[in-house]
């Protein structure tokens, strides 16, 4: 709570709307906004985090700060997710149709999942459309066009499986 001298304020301040649903024991952190989506049981989800609409996130998932969710992205269980991960989901994304700002009934939201243990490094971008196979390995920094293999460790510009096999599987 704000000191009379300081007007500081140490809660967290967090937007998690009413139409969220949240599993169990789900540890959220500060400057979070969370709206219409799923969360598993046992996620943690760090701080400026953005999860939108229509997102679904397993179970024993950690997802680090600065990440952006969008609609149509599905995280199966044990998924990790990276700082500052930021997924997609409209391929030719544009502000406006026939002059007129875009609306929702303007562009298809196109689908990402994240299978089951994967992980993602920090700063990865994904395309939307694609699939990371379960206990896949995406690199640190990579733009992830395509679909990454299970079991691999894919990364770069444009991403490229690096190892067939990571050292989980
Ligand atoms: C992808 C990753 C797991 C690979 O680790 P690794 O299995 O030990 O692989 P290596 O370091 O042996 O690298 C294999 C090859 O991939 C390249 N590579 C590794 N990571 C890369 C990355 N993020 N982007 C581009 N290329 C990468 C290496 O340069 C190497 O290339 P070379 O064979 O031409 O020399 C690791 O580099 C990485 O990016 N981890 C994610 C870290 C992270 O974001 N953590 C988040 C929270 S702290």
């Amino acid at each position: 709570m704000p000191t009379a001298t300081s007007g500081v304020s140490n809660e967290p301040i967090q937007r998690i709307a009413a139409d969220v649903k949240l599993g169990r024991n789900v540890r959220i952190f500060g400057f979070t906004n969370l709206y219409g989506c799923e969360i598993g049981d046992d996620v943690k989800i760090g701080t400026f985090v953005e999860i939108q609409k229509g997102a679904k996130i397993g179970h024993r998932c950690k997802i680090s700060s600065h990440t952006f969710i969008c609609e149509g992205v599905t995280l199966e269980d044990e998924v990790f997710i990276g700082h500052n991960v930021v997924f997609t989901n409209d391929r030719y994304p544009r502000s406006t149709a026939n002059g007129r700002m875009q609306t929702e009934a303007d562009w298809a939201c196109i689908p990402t999942l994240v299978k089951r243990g994967a992980s993602i490094g920090s700063g990865a971008v994904l395309l939307c459309g694609i699939t990371v196979g379960e206990n896949a390995m995406i690199g640190a920094g990579s733009v992830v066009t395509k679909d990454g293999p299970a079991g691999a460790t894919v990364a770069g510009n444009p991403a490229r499986v690096v190892k067939s096999k990571n050292v989980r599987t």
